[in-house]
């Protein structure tokens, strides 16, 4: 019977939906909900492209089903499920009826920034999370709302980002600009106050950005073109406990004495530069990543500045692996004041 049922729908659906399936993606979408036909809710208004269910009726998804454009989001929803389909724009209006809108998730689609209106997601008062990772976008659409705490732009095409971006988003706590093409940031961040997370590994950024939000606790910059850390960086952000530096081009030169020595810091990812010296880090550090440096040394001394039995770092990784010192270079004081480390990687 309900064979029947979704075979007719099928034949409705047909004519009627602008989508450019092909009948056996269709088949196979139908059949597949056909499997879950038991908890699709009947009475719950959902657009027929994708599947809502009775028993999380505020969410709709709409997921890995080669949509070109977004389905109407009816006024209920809360929670829209859109990735991996094969998405290239969102029109002005599409969500004008959805303001319940909490999360809107697009990552792994096509988006191109000239084919996203200009005030697409301005009206969701409550949005919380967008997700538009993995597109092809060359800048943020404008007017997002305010009320947004993680923002997801990584692997996209992004090289600009004006400096009112992020202007009175207040309760901003994740920020993701991973792989995009971006060479400068300016004071884009500043008024970030709740930003704790920062991603913008694999980008063409020159030095860490200026004027980093006070509350930041994580700071990902890995492959960039960084050849030098500004003094008092760190004592700037005094929350900082994760700072991710890895492959970029530092050098002994670019590191003002003493920049890392901050009691707040966990961990610090140097690998893949072009230090020569182990810089001097605050006994409270727990993990430091160095590998594949030009390190000819083992400086104990960057690790505690006095020898003896109450002196001692709380350091319990440490990597200096593709250097070029070898383990008959670490003195043997080493066990007292590096006493957590279990084994260092030379
Ligand atoms: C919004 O709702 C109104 C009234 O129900 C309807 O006429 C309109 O087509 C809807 N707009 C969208 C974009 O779904
Ligand atoms: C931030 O969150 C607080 C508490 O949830 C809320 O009252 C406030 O309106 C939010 N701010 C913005 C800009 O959305
Ligand atoms: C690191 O900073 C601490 C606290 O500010 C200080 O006592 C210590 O001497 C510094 N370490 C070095 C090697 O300068």
């Amino acid at each position: 019977m309900r064979t029947v049922v979704l075979l007719l729908m099928m034949g409705i659906v047909d004519q009627s939906i602008s989508q450019h399936y092909s009948q056996f993606q269709w088949l196979s979408h139908l059949r597949g909900r056909r499997q879950h036909a038991g908890l699709q809710a009947n009475d719950v208004d959902c657009p027929l492209e994708c599947d809502c269910l009775s028993t999380f009726p505020t969410a709709m998804y709409c997921h890995s089903r080669n949509l070109q454009h977004v389905p109407y989001v009816p006024s209920h929803i809360k929670y829209v499920y859109l990735q991996r389909n094969q998405i290239t724009g969102i029109q002005d209006g599409v969500f004008d009826n959805a303001t319940n809108l909490v999360w809107v998730v697009l990552c792994h689609n096509q988006l191109n920034s000239d084919k996203i209106g200009k005030n697409v997601f301005s009206k969701l008062k409550h949005l919380d999370r967008l997700l538009l990772d993995h597109n092809e976008l060359i800048r943020l659409p404008p007017n997002l709302p305010k009320s947004i705490t993680d923002l997801r732009f990584g692997h996209n095409k992004i090289s600009k980002i004006p400096s009112n971006s992020f202007e009175g988003m207040a309760n901003l706590t994740t920020l993701q600009l991973q792989a995009n093409v971006i060479e400068d940031v300016g004071v884009v961040f500043k008024g970030l106050k709740s930003l704790t997370m920062l991603d913008m590994r694999k980008n063409r950024l020159r030095k860490i950005p200026d004027n980093l939000p006070k509350r930041l606790q994580q700071l990902y910059l890995d492959s960039n073109e960084i050849e030098s850390v500004q003094a008092g960086f760190l004592t700037m952000n005094p929350e900082l406990q994760f700072v991710r530096l890895a492959d970029n081009k530092l050098t002994d030169k670019g590191l003002p004495s003493n920049v890392f020595n901050i009691s707040t810091l966990v961990e610090l990812d140097l690998s893949f530069n072009k230090l020569e010296k182990i810089p001097v880090v605050s006994r409270n550090l727990e993990n430091l990543y160095l590998q594949a440096n030009k390190i000819k040394e083992f400086s104990l001394s960057s690790f505690c500045r006095t020898i003896d039995m109450t002196s001692f770092s709380r350091l319990r990784m440490l990597r200096l692996d593709a250097n070029e010192i070898s383990a008959r270079g670490i003195p043997a004081e080493a066990a007292y004041c590096l006493r957590h480390v279990a084994f260092i990687h030379v």
